[in-house]
């Protein structure tokens, strides 16, 4: 079967805290290959594309503030079943919920921001994941 592939982001709250060799150490010791990675600092155009499904909620502003703050890091993941595979990695949206051993779980927690921030970022279908690819890697 050809390997899924999902977009992954370092979040500006895990590339100010020097978290993007841990991100990459967990993703790889799973067993997924690294396909693609970049460094960026997104603006808020790219990212009302990638978050439309969030525009009208109560955080989207606060989101789009947060994740244009800073460098990011986009990374596509390649292997079987990835995409579910990274969303448990990542653990549960917010990181005081987020079970330990997960990246949310370990290494964040409730800052009392407007909006959660929680290091990573996965898409979460193979719909979302074709649509999100081709929002940070046009060429691929
Ligand atoms: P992501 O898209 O970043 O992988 O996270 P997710 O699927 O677990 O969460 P989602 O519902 O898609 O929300 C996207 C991001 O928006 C922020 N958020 N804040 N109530 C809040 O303050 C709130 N809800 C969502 C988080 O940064 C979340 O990851
Ligand atoms: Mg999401």
């Amino acid at each position: 079967m050809p390997a899924e592939r999902t977009l992954i982001l370092v979040k500006p709250d895990g590339v100010r805290r020097g978290l993007v060799g841990e991100v990459i150490r967990r993703i790889e010791s799973k067993g997924y290959k690294i396909a693609a990675l970049r460094m960026l600092t997104a603006d808020k155009d790219l990212l009302a594309t990638h978050y439309a499904e969030h525009q009208g909620k109560p955080f989207y502003e606060p989101l789009l503030e947060f994740m244009s703050s800073g460098p990011i890091v986009a990374m596509i993941a390649e292997g079987q079943r990835v995409i579910e595979g990274f969303r448990s990695l990542a653990g549960v949206t917010d990181p005081t919920l987020a079970s330990p051993g997960s990246i949310r779980g370990d290494l964040a927690r409730d800052q009392g921001t407007k909006v959660v921030q929680n290091i990573v970022h996965g898409s979460d279908s193979v719909e979302s994941a074709q649509r999100e690819i081709k929002i940070f890697f046009p060429n691929l």
